[in-house]
């Protein structure tokens, strides 16, 4: 799948010590030796893999290969507690000697992000947690430092210089690059996710094209028309797009019919009416 969205176009990764239960960061090693000066990575700290990690680690051997055919599986997965993962608290040294430990593991001498995983907003007001972020900067560690976390993370960490990164769910019916935007007095990138699943905002979008035959009649007269939840999938992909049209847009996904679908999308020349359309469908009520 690596290689599949490569080929695509793909060149933007991101991983963290505690994905894939502790082994994302080495299944992207060999990868990454092969294409490093053409792809960028993104790799965090602050969460370690779940408590049970061997069990998790089992789950996952034998789920990845039957997931694609059991939709949903990896989500009811997700929503159990012991997979999730744990927090642990930020000091100078973990942020010094995790991004160590993810290079090793990674086979390269740099990140192009290092970015605080879904910190407490609390932390990053912390004289010595930014220090020792802009230590592993100085020391050529990491290229930018970012946080992947919270809006209320992200607000917090726009009034701090060494951010200049800014992971986030890019919920539509809150909207929160323009006034994240507006807060930097300095260039920033943004990486948004959680483009289908945040705040079930695929399901309201089903629902809403179901139930609503006004807003049915509104994307029929945009020239939309299929199922309701393939027409809710793209316009979302669409929306993440162009919502975050010169940053970067991450998408999980192990079909390649998902991917060939992505890419086309991504491929797409900037359209705004599609940020047009989902606003009319007022996302934001329930
Ligand atoms: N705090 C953080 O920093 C944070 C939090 C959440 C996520 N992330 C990052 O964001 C990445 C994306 O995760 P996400 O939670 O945002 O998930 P997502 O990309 O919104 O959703 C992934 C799911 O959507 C399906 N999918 C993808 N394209 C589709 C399409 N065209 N049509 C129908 N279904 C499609 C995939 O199915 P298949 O797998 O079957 O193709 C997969 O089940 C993660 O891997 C992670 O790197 C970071």
């Amino acid at each position: 799948m690596l290689d599949a969205a490569f080929d695509h176009g793909v060149t933007w990764f991101d991983v963290a010590p505690s994905y894939g239960a502790g082994r994302a960061e080495a299944i992207l090693a060999p990868f990454l030796a092969a294409h490093r000066n053409r792809v960028l990575v993104c790799s965090k700290v602050g969460l370690a893999p779940p408590r049970h990690n061997r069990l998790i680690r089992h789950i996952y051997d034998f789920g990845r290969p039957v997931a694609g055919l059991l939709q949903g599986l990896r989500r009811r997965f997700r929503a159990v507690s012991g997979t999730r993962n744990v927090r642990i608290p930020l000091t100078p040294e973990l942020i010094e000697t995790s991004i160590v430990g993810s290079l090793a593991r990674l086979g390269t001498d740099h990140l192009d992000v290092y970015a605080l995983h879904d910190p407490d907003p609390a932390d990053l007001g912390r004289d010595e947690v930014i220090a020792a972020l802009e230590r592993v900067r100085a020391r050529g560690l990491a290229r930018h430092i970012g946080v992947a976390g919270s809006l209320e993370a992200a607000t917090r960490a726009a009034a701090v210089p060494v951010f200049t990164v800014f992971q986030l769910a890019d919920d539509p019916a809150i909207r929160p690059l323009p006034a994240l935007r507006h807060l930097l007095d300095r260039p920033a990138g943004f990486v948004t996710h959680s483009v289908l699943g945040v705040a079930g905002a695929r399901d309201r979008l089903v629902r809403r094209l179901t139930d609503d035959p006004r807003a049915w009649s509104t994307l029929a007269a945009a020239g939309w028309s299929g199922a309701p939840d393939d027409v809710a999938v793209r316009l979302l992909m669409r929306r993440a797009f162009e919502s975050n049209a010169d940053g970067v847009v991450l998408v999980s996904m192990f079909s390649p019919h998902h991917l060939a679908a992505n890419v086309e999308i991504a491929d797409r020349p900037p359209d705004s009416t599609v940020l047009r359309l989902l606003d009319e469908l007022r996302l934001d009520r329930p």
